[in-house]
């Protein structure tokens, strides 16, 4: 049987990201930032997990303009296709079959404890059994790959817990079959907040979208929370989020100088998200530039993702095989050994 290389010569990234809405600063600075510094660390996958999307986006022409939007999104943030193969998730059957393949090895307490499917369950809500077992495609969409490292934001790390744990299983049932990923978590990014303090999410209506418009980023950011204590006091920067997410966004020289003012006390939160508007306006404005280059010649996003898909599939389609053999799918010749 083709074995999965014990040494990779070249290490394996992937990522995938939902196409539910337009990214926003969490996505940024958890994930897509890492996508862009790791495309040269060595071969690098990302896709726009557009069947994830449909457990929550269930209208067909939304979901389409929001995975034309990612991958614009992605290249203009700097995801450059000659150095790292972008793709659709869907466009990739091999995953979805790699899914049942793992579907039968997941005991259902594993999937329970998951937090997207447990938090919608506390909080009442009907859950239907694609939530249920997007972990399991999750861990597909990464094995599929062969996969060293996946660089996302904390809330991500479970899942890939979900995967080593559904891939162990497999290979100790079938042989070494997939590659063990690792998850890859940024100092600062893992859990960007939001404008009221909690995680940045849509679910949570706190983002900062990473192309809105400047006006529109501007009156959110100017509705950050804040606490009350007076202007005077001495106060601990790293413990404030508005703090971090200047942290996250101005250069190096400002973000010590802000350090020390709130250090010292003596200054209002009305002039740090000043500070915080300037600096999101000049740390994107390359991007938004690229972007609406991009936007220009739609055609540009058709060629990159089918040249994408084309050498998914080939990844994919390798680990597949090795997945069907060993479980005993598939015909081999009468005689011939593994
Ligand atoms: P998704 O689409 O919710 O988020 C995409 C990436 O953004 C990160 N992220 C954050 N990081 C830091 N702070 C935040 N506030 C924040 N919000 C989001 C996420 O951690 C993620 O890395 N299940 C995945 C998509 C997926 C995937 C995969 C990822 C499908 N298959 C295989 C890796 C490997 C998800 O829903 O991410």
């Amino acid at each position: 049987m083709d074995q999965p290389p014990a040494s990779a010569a070249r290490l394996r990234v992937l990522s995938g990201i939902q196409p539910t809405g337009r990214f926003h600063w969490g996505n940024y600075f958890g994930a897509i930032r890492q996508y862009i510094e790791l495309q040269d660390a060595g071969d690098a996958f990302y896709f726009i997990a557009d069947l994830h999307a449909l457990t929550t986006v269930r209208d067909p022409e939304r979901l389409r303009g929001f995975v034309r939007d990612a991958a614009l999104d992605l290249l203009a943030l700097g995801l450059d296709p000659e150095r790292a193969t972008l793709f659709v998730q869907s466009d990739v059957p091999e995953v979805t079959e790699l899914t049942w393949l793992l579907m039968t090895v997941a005991p259902m307490g594993l999937l329970e404890r998951c937090h997207a499917y447990k938090d919608k369950k506390a909080r009442g809500l009907p859950a239907d059994t694609g939530l249920f077992t997007y972990p399991v495609l999750m861990a597909a969409d990464i094995l599929a790959y062969d996969a060293d490292v996946v660089p996302v934001g904390e809330d991500q790390v479970q899942h890939i817990e979900v995967c080593r744990d559904l891939a162990g299983t497999f290979n100790h049932l079938y042989g070494e079959v997939f590659r063990l990923p690792k998850p890859r978590l940024v100092e600062g990014g893992a859990k960007v907040p939001g404008t009221d303090g909690q995680k940045m999410s849509k679910s949570y209506e706190n983002t900062i979208e990473v192309f809105e418009d400047l006006a529109a980023q501007k009156k959110k950011i100017m509705r950050i929370t804040t606490d009350s204590r007076p202007m005077e006091d001495p106060k601990d920067p790293e413990s404030d989020h508005l703090y971090q997410l200047y942290a996250l966004l101005a250069a190096e020289p400002d973000v010590a100088a802000m350090a020390a003012l709130y250090r010292q006390g003596g200054f209002g939160y009305g002039q740090v998200k000043k500070a915080l508007v300037e600096a999101t306006a000049t740390y994107f404005a390359q991007a938004r530039q690229r972007r609406a280059e991009l936007a220009a010649d739609p055609q540009v996003i058709d060629t990159v993702l089918a040249a994408g898909a084309e050498r998914a599939r080939a990844a994919a389609g390798a680990v597949l095989d090795r997945a069907r053999q060993a479980c005993g799918l598939g015909r081999r010749a009468v005689g011939a050994r593994a």
